[in-house]
Formats: C-alpha cells, sequence, structure tokens
C-alpha cells in the first residue's frame, strides 16, 4: 500500500466526503452507502474507529470506496504526521454514520483521542452524525443532552428512525437506512436558491364528505406536492405545506396543516398566503362538494338508485393569482390526453406564471414522473425522473425566474 493515496477527482457533480465509521452493528449498512455515495460521482474518504473495524473490515470500504481506508491517529504512513488535519482539509462535509453515542458524547465534549474524533475536532466543513444506538442508550438523558447540545453546535443530525433493534428491542435509535442517509446528503448539497422565501405548497387529495363516513376523493397520492415541499425546503425557503388525506410522512423542516375538504383547503391558504413568497398548487382539489352532506350515515333504500347534488368548490389557486399582491404561483395539471393544449389553456385561465404538467397515467401513485413547464419562454421539459429529482428542477426554475423578476402575468 502507498504511504498516501491521493483522491480521485471529484466529477462535476461529486462532491468530497469523508465518511466516518463508529463501532455499532449498523456498520454494514456504510457499506451500502459508500457504494451509492461513489455511484453517484462522489469522491469520499474513509476513516474508521478501532470499534468500527470489529463490525465491518476496512478493506470492504477500500474495495468500495477505491481508496485507501485510514485508522490510526498515529499512522506512519501519514509523512508528517498531521493526518488528523490533511484528512479532512479538502472534505466539503463529513458523514459519521454509524454514530455511537459515546462518539456523539466526545464531539460535544470536544474530546479528540482517536483519528475520527481528532479530524472532526480539526474541521473546517459541516458534520453530520446518522446516530445508532440502543433505544435505551438514545433515551438516556445524557444522550439527549447531547443531542441538543450538537444540535445548538449546528452539527447536522440524520435521523434515528424508530423500529426493530439488532439487539432485539424496538424503539427509537436505529440508523436510518443507506437511501435515506444518501439522501440526507444529497439535500445538504443542494443549492440554497429559496433562502430567505416563503414557499406555501397544497398537496394531495381532497375528501368531499358524503355523510360521516363517505367522502368523493380521488387517486392523488401526495407524492408529487410532498417532493415539492421537501425540495424548496432543500433550497433554503421556509414551507408551509397543506394536505389534504395522505399517508406520507412530513419532509424534515416542513410545517405541515392537514385538511380533508377542498373548502377546508381554501381556508387554510387563505390564512397562510399572506407570509408566502411563492405558491405551489400541486394538490388535486375535487371541483365539487356535496350539497347539503347528511349528518348521519346514509341508510341504503334497496332497489332504488341515488342522485348526488354537487355544488362547484372554490379555485384556490386562481383565487391566490388575482389576489392584489399575489405571491409567484405555481399550478400542476395532471392531464390524461392534450397535454400541451390543455397546459397553455389552464396557465392563461389562471392567470399563472409558471405551470407544471404531466401525464396523470404516468404519475398517479408512481414514484417518477414527466413534467414539462410552461412559462412565457415557452416549454421546458425536465425529462423522466423521480418526483423528488422533478421537483429539485422545478425549485431550480422558481429560483431563476424570480430572481428574473418575473412576477405573476
Ligand atoms: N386547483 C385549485 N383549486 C381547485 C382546482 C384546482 O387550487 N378548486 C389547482 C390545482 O392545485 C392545480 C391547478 O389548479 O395546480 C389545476 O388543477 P386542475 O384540477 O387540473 O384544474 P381545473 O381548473 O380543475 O381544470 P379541470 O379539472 O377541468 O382539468
Amino acid at each position: 500500500m502507498k504511504a498516501t493515496t491521493p483522491a480521485k477527482p471529484a466529477s462535476n457533480t461529486g462532491r468530497r466526503i469523508l465518511l466516518g465509521l463508529t463501532g455499532g452493528i449498523a456498520a454494514y449498512k456504510s457499506a451500502q452507502l459508500v457504494r451509492m455515495l461513489v455511484k453517484a460521482g462522489h469522491d469520499v474518504r474513509v476513516v474508521m474507529t478501532e470499534a468500527a473495524c470489529r463490525f465491518i473490515t476496512p478493506v470492504t470500504m477500500q474495495a468500495l470506496s477505491g481508496q485507501t481506508v485510514w485508522t490510526d491517529l498515529w499512522d506512519p504512513r501519514v509523512a508528517d504526521n498531521m493526518g488528523h488535519i490533511e484528512l479532512s482539509r479538502d472534505r466539503e462535509l463529513i458523514v459519521v454514520a454509524p454514530g455511537s453515542a459515546n462518539f456523539m458524547a466526545k464531539v460535544v465534549q470536544g474530546l479528540a483521542d482517536d483519528l475520527l474524533s481528532t479530524l472532526c475536532l480539526a474541521r473546517d466543513c459541516p458534520l453530520m452524525i446518522a446516530p445508532a444506538m440502543n433505544r435505551q442508550m438514545w433515551d438516556n438523558a445524557a444522550t439527549q443532552r447531547n443531542v441538543s447540545q450538537l444540535r445548538k453546535d449546528g452539527v447536522l443530525l440524520a435521523g434515528p428512525a424508530p423500529g426493530d433493534q439488532a439487539c432485539g428491542e424496538t424503539g427509537m435509535g436505529r440508523m436510518l437506512e443507506p437511501e435515506e442517509i444518501f439522501g440526507e446528503i444529497e439535500a445538504f448539497f443542494q443549492p440554497k436558491s429559496l433562502a430567505g422565501k416563503r414557499v406555501l405548497v397544497t398537496a394531495g387529495p381532497t375528501a368531499e364528505a358524503i355523510d360521516p363516513v363517505r367522502s368523493i376523493t380521488n387517486a392523488s397520492s401526495g407524492k408529487m406536492g410532498y417532493a415539492v415541499a421537501r425540495a424548496a425546503r432543500e433550497a433554503g425557503a421556509q414551507v408551509t405545506l397543506i394536505s389534504g388525506p395522505t399517508a406520507l410522512a412530513t419532509p424534515g423542516g416542513v410545517e405541515r396543516i392537514d385538511v380533508k375538504s377542498a373548502q377546508q383547503m381554501f381556508e387554510a391558504v387563505k390564512k397562510a398566503v399572506a407570509r408566502a413568497d411563492v405558491f405551489v398548487a400541486v394538490a388535486a382539489v375535487s371541483d365539487y362538494r356535496v350539497v347539503n352532506a347528511a349528518e348521519q350515515k346514509i341508510k341504503k333504500a334497496s332497489g332504488k338508485g341515488m342522485t348526488l347534488e354537487l355544488a362547484e368548490n372554490p379555485d384556490i389557486l386562481a383565487y391566490v393569482a388575482k389576489l392584489p399582491s399575489p405571491p409567484f404561483c405555481v399550478g400542476f395539471a395532471a392531464e390524461t390526453e392534450k397535454l400541451v393544449a390543455h397546459a397553455k389553456e389552464k396557465r392563461a385561465r389562471k392567470k399563472i406564471p409558471l405551470l407544471a404538467a404531466n401525464l396523470a397515467q404516468q404519475a398517479l401513485g408512481a414514484d417518477d414522473n414527466e413534467i414539462v413547464l410552461y412559462d412565457d419562454a415557452g416549454e421546458h421539459p425536465l425529462g423522466r425522473g423521480s418526483k423528488l429529482e422533478q421537483a429539485r428542477k422545478l425549485v431550480g426554475h422558481v429560483a431563476a425566474m424570480l430572481k428574473r423578476g418575473k412576477r405573476p402575468a
């Protein structure tokens, strides 16, 4: 092995990351994490504590990262014994996964008794920790004190999650899955193009009550709206998400307001919109509601059909776009046919500067999507990709339009 292995040049989108592993059974997940990071074009230098080496070997991490793995503060291969400074000097982010309770305590105290804790103390880049520990260790008052001190010190925490633990117990402390930590890292590196902006997003379906146990709703999963809320948050915005009924988790750092009907969504938007710089209407709002919904469960009248009388719901997006001083409005259109014609007509009818259109049959419930943006300059296809990727591109487009000073049409 050579004395030092120069870092491979990072690709255009690739970042220089130092991945630290401390002792924990979740270390096996870090093998997958390093693989994902390298595959995405990132340059990953791995540092392992002695305890981490008892769970997974440096050889595994070396093979997957394609670089020398560092484990020893006194490694004679480092020419001037300044490894603790050099190893993190050119890095843009240090990620410690798994991060043990002991390691977190050391960071809080500023202890530097091994290579990883020493280079964390000597770092000049942000530190992200993915905690991994038994639930009682996590719940312990000492760990909780350390968690709040780490946050105060600006250390980013990715997780932990609740669930089954390797020790057989169930509770908080499980390390996030490699895909989730990868997502946190990607989020960290997103351009902060909406910093200082307040973004209001509607998402999901609405449900219009027929009686207390029945409603008219639609097949929207809410995934696209939640992805937009997440992407806006990643871009540095303060985000409020007004959501119809979904089974989705609230994106980190996003304020969520739950509603059921279109009328409730309208009221919630009216309350929140005055503070918004950008309004993104992703919700599949029901165009109609049931007139005189029954207060008690409707009983079946056998042999007879049933007619529901429907009244039109307010168009929330059109209302916001018509305000005297509206936020920058973005509409969505999910169409089953004639995408271009419908999208252009909808953008003009709602008088909004930007409309995102997609085919409903491709998008409904799916994890990926293919959006085309329509604005004054014409159409901008975003290509096919995950809803989060599409949302990030949409947010980038909105930020660029805001920068150019585009206000509502
Ligand atoms: N929208 C809204 N309030 C409504 C209906 C729609 O805010 N009552 C918003 C949606 O969130 C979306 C855009 O308007 O951003 C387009 O929604 P869509 O249902 O496609 O448009 P409609 O005007 O209802 O047209 P149609 O249903 O006839 O296609």
